[in-house]
């Protein structure tokens, strides 16, 4: 006699291409929730997800709104609270698709090439929300179980998650949870799971400075007039010293130090230098010497100039001195840095190092907290169970550099950890061209969840 464990398996595997399908369906709606006149798609994603979920077997599936962009919830059993309860969270708005030209096949046109699907959004995240939802569709196909799933799917995760925390404090009950599964996360390869039980927080600006009242002729000003371009780029450099640790004031005063447990551990990470070279094509690395390329990414912070703008930058050449010049700057943090800190830090940086030239502007625009999650909860041992029935190798425990700034907020106003996996991987080229989703790995990301949900049902027991 099979089990419902295994029926749901087998369930899984029999509709396999189906959940594909349904990637593909929701990877078509352009989502990209920083741009204004993507509101429509933004609607249309959280319609579609709602059909989903009902197709799934959620009772219950509503937009709600927020200040910005809507939010799907969803129960399997409402109303019965006495039941222990699993928090599905999810992302349904992805990054902006450009360089559009780089993309061999259109963003939003899934296109299945070998064994991956591209398409923006395929990894970071909806093929990690359809892969949780086919599970749970796998499970509910096979009878009732004594757990109650709900799920969140907000469309504001890449902006830094805006109004959700507010929505959350304000639906405290509603959002009632023991276990919340986030699977925003990746994996280290095809081969090796993960979970990831720490993040970087991040604290995103932008700065403009200003010069001349109009752009001038380079040749009847320059020389006399300090040019925007050149002064940003002379105060920015100044913000990493020669060893690449970042200058802003009391910057690290709240950087929680490694201990000697962490590094070893993160020492024995599958991943050294010359995988990030390889993965990115550059001849050497850079960043602060007496931490190691792991370490730099999942535990120290860093400052990064995400954009530059000034002057003339069509083809051609054209002599001028331009009157302003921009850039995007973003630090990611971590514990126990928060992003008004970095604030009050940088401004302190720019009232002392901006030249009496330039009269300067800096907005604050996305932002989170850092964190670290308790590794070792029965709802983690669930995971890390299921991810080694499907892999046969028990899952690295690993600090993410990227950042999910909900997590923090969830820990805090719902007093619940989040298990943070994932089945998007280095190569899926998550923000860049050409996206893609490793197709086997979805399919096992499906199992894992299966056996994630049997598994903590079977804890309850
Ligand atoms: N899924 C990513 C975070 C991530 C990246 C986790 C790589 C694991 C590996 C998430 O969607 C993301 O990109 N977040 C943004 C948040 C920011 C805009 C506040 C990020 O990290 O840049
Ligand atoms: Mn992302």
């Amino acid at each position: 006699m099979t089990t419902p464990r295994e029926q749901a398996l087998i369930f899984a595997s029999n509709n396999s291409n189906r959940f594909e399908e349904t990637m593909k369906e929701l990877v078509r709606i352009p989502s990209v929730s920083t741009d204004p006149s993507t509101i429509p798609a933004m609607q249309q994603a959280v319609e579609k997800i709602v059909e989903i979920l009902k197709a799934t077997g959620f009772s219950q599936a509503e937009i709600m709104q927020t200040e910005g962009h809507p939010v799907v919830f969803g129960q399997t059993r409402p109303g019965q609270d006495n039941l222990p309860t699993l928090l599905i969270y999810g992302h349904y708005d992805v990054q902006p698709a450009d360089p559009i030209e780089l993309w061999e096949t259109q963003p939003f046109e899934p296109t299945t090439r070998g064994d991956r699907l591209y398409g923006r959004g395929t990894s970071d995240m909806k093929g990690q929300i359809i892969a949780s939802l086919s599970a749970v569709e796998s499970i509910l196909k096979q009878g009732d179980i004594p757990l109650n799933i709900k799920v969140i799917f907000e469309g504001e995760e890449e902006i830094g998650s805006p109004n959700l925390p507010a929505f959350i404090r304000a639906h405290k009950d509603m959002l009632k949870c023991n276990y919340i599964l986030n699977p925003d996360s990746g994996l280290i390869s095809a081969d090796l799971p993960a979970i990831t039980y720490g993040l970087r927080g991040l604290a995103y600006f932008e700065l403009r400075f200003f010069g001349p009242n109009h752009d001038l002729h380079s040749g009847g000003f320059g020389g006399t007039i300090h040019n925007p371009a050149q002064a940003i780029c002379e105060v920015i450099a100044k913000m990493h010293d020669a060893n690449g640790r970042i200058t802003l004031p009391g910057f690290y005063d709240k950087v929680i130090k490694l201990t000697e447990n962490e590094r070893n551990e993160m020492a024995r990470l599958p991943i050294n230098d010359d995988f990030y070279k390889d993965i990115t094509g550059v001849k050497e690395l850079w960043g602060e010497k007496e931490y190691s390329a792991n370490e730099r990414i999942g535990a120290r912070p860093t400052l990064e100039i995400n954009g530059l703008l000034s002057g003339f930058t069509g083809s051609g050449a054209k002599t001028v001195l331009p009157a302003n010049a921009m850039a995007k700057i973003s630090m990611r943090l971590v514990p126990d840095q928060n992003p008004e800190d970095v604030y009050t830090q940088l401004k302190e940086f720019l009232n002392k190092n901006v030249p009496p030239t330039i009269r300067w502007e800096l907005t604050q625009m996305a932002g989170g907290s850092p964190c670290i999650i308790d590794p070792n909860l029965p709802e983690t041992k669930a995971m890390s169970d299921a991810l080694e029935t499907v892999w046969g190798i028990p899952p690295v425990l690993k600090r993410e550099g990227g950042s999910i700034p909900i997590v923090a907020d969830m820990q805090q106003i719902l007093g619940v950890d989040s298990v943070l996996t994932g089945f998007s991987m280095p190569e899926d080229a998550i923000h860049s061209p050409n996206e893609s989703q490793h197709l086997p790995t979805f399919h096992r990301g499906v199992a894992s969840i299966i056996h994630f949900i049997y598994n903590l049902i079977g804890k309850q027991a």
